[in-house]
């Protein structure tokens, strides 16, 4: 992101306003110019703010970006609020063959302990957020857990976002549930295509993007996450971050996400998973 630049427009028609105010002795001109004056400034103030925000969002390392981004997963979920544990955060889902779910980073000196932990803990997921998948799936083998999939952590400015129409025969809907953000794409009665972001300060994590197989490559995945950046921004939002499942990542490199790391996830002894992402 740019660092913001001067609101030249605001001085330039500020000084006006008040040079035909003082050459008129126009009290209430020059009470307009001074309003003029303040909001400018009031505007380059909040500008360079979201800037150093921005900036300060994209400096995080990759431990803090996966704790971000479990946090605003959780809360997408209505999950409790992930419990930091060392090398990551432990998050209660509490579904059916997903009781608890440890998500790290691949630090060895956490890992071992991690595997050991979920291997020991029924119906349990341990997914590793690393640079070096084939690094990370040998110590699953060996300590026991079943290697269930690869997704990708991913991220982006959000003022670098790209916009895609709806296409025709569609239509959207915007919904706001605190702070999380609910698009529905619907063909006639039907819901073709969903989504949700949910906005925690400066961040905003998108979650539960999909659409239906009969509304698949139309352009409503693109359509959705463009509604869903264009809200989250306006409640504040600077940073994106999404877990990504496999068809899932083409999609958001095509509207300027870039993957982090990937993310690698295991499960101790359950029946397998069928869906089609596990944080997405
Ligand atoms: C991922 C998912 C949401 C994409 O939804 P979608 O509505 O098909 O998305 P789009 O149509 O906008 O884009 C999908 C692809 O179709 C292409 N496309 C868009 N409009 C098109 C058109 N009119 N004709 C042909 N292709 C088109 C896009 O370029 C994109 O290609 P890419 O994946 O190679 O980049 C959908 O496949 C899905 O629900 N998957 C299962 C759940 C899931 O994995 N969700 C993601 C969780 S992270």
């Amino acid at each position: 992101m740019e660092a913001p630049g001067r609101i030249w427009f605001g001085y330039i028609a500020a000084v006006a306003i008040a040079l035909v105010g003082l050459v008129t002795l126009d009290l209430l001109a020059i009470g307009l110019a001074a309003l003029v004056l303040v909001a400018t400034v009031l505007g380059e103030w909040y500008r360079g703010r979201q800037a150093a925000l921005a900036v300060a969002a994209q400096d995080a390392d990759l431990p803090e970006l996966v704790s971000r981004w479990a946090r605003g997963w959780a809360y997408s979920r209505g999950f409790p609020r992930p419990e930091a544990v060392p090398g990551g955060v432990r998050v209660e889902v509490s579904e059916p063959g997903r009781r608890v779910e440890w998500v790290t980073t691949d630090a060895p000196d956490t890992l071992a302990g991690l595997v050991d932990t979920a291997r020991a803990t029924p119906e349990a997921w341990l997914s590793v957020v690393t640079d070096s998948p084939g690094g990370v799936r040998p110590w699953f083998a060996e300590g026991g857990l079943q290697v269930d999939g690869e997704e990708a952590l991913m991220s982006i400015d959000l003022a670098d976002h790209g916009s895609r129409e709806l296409p025709d025969g569609y239509r959207a809907e915007v919904e706001r549930e605190g702070g999380i953000i609910v698009v529905t794409v619907r063909s006639g009665e039907t819901a073709a295509a969903t989504g949700r972001i949910a906005v925690i300060g400066t961040d905003a994590v998108a979650d539960r993007i999909q659409t239906d197989p009969e509304h698949r490559r139309r352009g409503l995945g693109g359509a959705v996450m463009g509604l869903l950046v264009s809200a989250a921004r306006e409640a504040g939002a600077v940073r994106g971050l999404l877990v990504a499942s496999e068809t899932g990542e083409p999609l958001y490199a095509g509207l300027g996400w870039h993957a982090e790391a990937r993310v690698v996830m295991a499960r101790s002894a359950a029946p397998p998973t069928s869906v089609e992402s596990r944080h997405g």
